[in-house]
């Protein structure tokens, strides 16, 4: 049995040492923050991009780190998702990428602009937040082919796999928008696809399918590619290759 003198000195010691165990973890949890955050990289237009991001209530649709809104998609990886290719010109006009069914507001910035707000999101997708967001269980299958491990994504040029791929499949992988380019070749010759590609309201008034800056270089290698997948086993008779099962993927 401890005396009363005795309860009140361990009462006192022990609420003492804890205290001091408590402030320490939180000293050294502050001091951990600029290296988790990786704040030597916060430029000028990290900084700006923020004040964007502010200015004009992104997470009055949008989570970033978590916190928002949950109207639209968390942004924390949306760099390391989609690729800065595909938010240059998704940005740029949002209605482009999903035709006929566009709900975020088209900003309207300048091209500096549209940098610092990409800076900003990719600082954000470096900050380490100890796992967060957690993967979704069918993240394979959910990624877009842009970071897919497949042989298909990693034979593809830079651009095709980061931007045409939102809305066109090549062997089940990508987008549905347009149709699967699998068999491209035996539709359209190789001017056919220079001058699709570089201009489709040309072509066909009122397509879906927007017009993409590029180089001459880097339309010629995209329609190689294409070109190419006619050396490859082909698709199923029916047009469209049948998307991969869960078990498929994660073979
Ligand atoms: C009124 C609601 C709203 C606001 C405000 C808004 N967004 Fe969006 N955003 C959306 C929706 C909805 C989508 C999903 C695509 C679609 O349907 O257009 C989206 C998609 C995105 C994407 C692509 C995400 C992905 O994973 O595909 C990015 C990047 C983005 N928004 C950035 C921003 C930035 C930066 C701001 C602020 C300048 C902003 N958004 C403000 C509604 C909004
Ligand atoms: C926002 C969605 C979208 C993006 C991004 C997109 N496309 Fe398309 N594309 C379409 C749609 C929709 C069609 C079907 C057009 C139609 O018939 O009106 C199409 C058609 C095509 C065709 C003709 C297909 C055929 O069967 O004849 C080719 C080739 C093509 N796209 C290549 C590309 C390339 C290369 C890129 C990237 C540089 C790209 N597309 C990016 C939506 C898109």
């Amino acid at each position: 049995m401890l005396s009363k003198s005795q309860a009140r000195t361990f009462f006192l010691g022990g609420t003492g040492v804890f205290a001091a165990i408590f402030l320490a973890l939180t000293v050294d949890s502050m001091k951990r923050i600029p290296a988790l955050t990786h704040a030597d990289q916060l430029t000028e237009s990290v900084v700006r991009g923020k004040r964007l991001w502010e200015a004009n209530n992104c997470m009055g649709c949008h989570t970033l780190f978590g916190e928002g809104a949950y109207y639209a998609p968390e942004l924390t990886q949306v760099v390391e998702r989609r690729g800065k290719p595909w938010i240059r010109l998704f940005l740029k006009d949002p209605e482009k990428m999903f035709p006929g069914e566009r709900r975020m507001v088209n900003y309207r910035f300048t091209d500096a602009q549209t940098e610092d707000v990409i800076a900003f999101l990719d600082w954000c997708g470096h900050v380490n937040l100890q796992g967060f967001p957690p993967k979704p269980p069918l993240r394979d299958l959910l990624r877009p082919a842009a970071v897919t491990a497949s042989g298909t994504a990693a034979s593809q040029p830079e651009l095709f796999r980061t931007i045409c791929i939102a809305c066109h499949s090549v062997g089940g992988v990508g987008g549905v928008v347009g149709p699967a380019l699998d068999e491209v070749y035996r539709r359209k010759t190789r001017d056919e696809m220079l001058v699709w590609i570089a201009d489709p309201q040309k072509l066909k008034p009122g397509t879906p399918m927007p017009v993409i800056e590029m180089t001459d270089a880097q339309r010629a290698e995209i329609v190689d590619y294409l070109l190419d997948l006619a050396g490859r086993t082909p698709p199923p008779a029916n047009g469209r290759p049948t998307p991969k099962t869960p078990a498929e993927v994660y073979e």
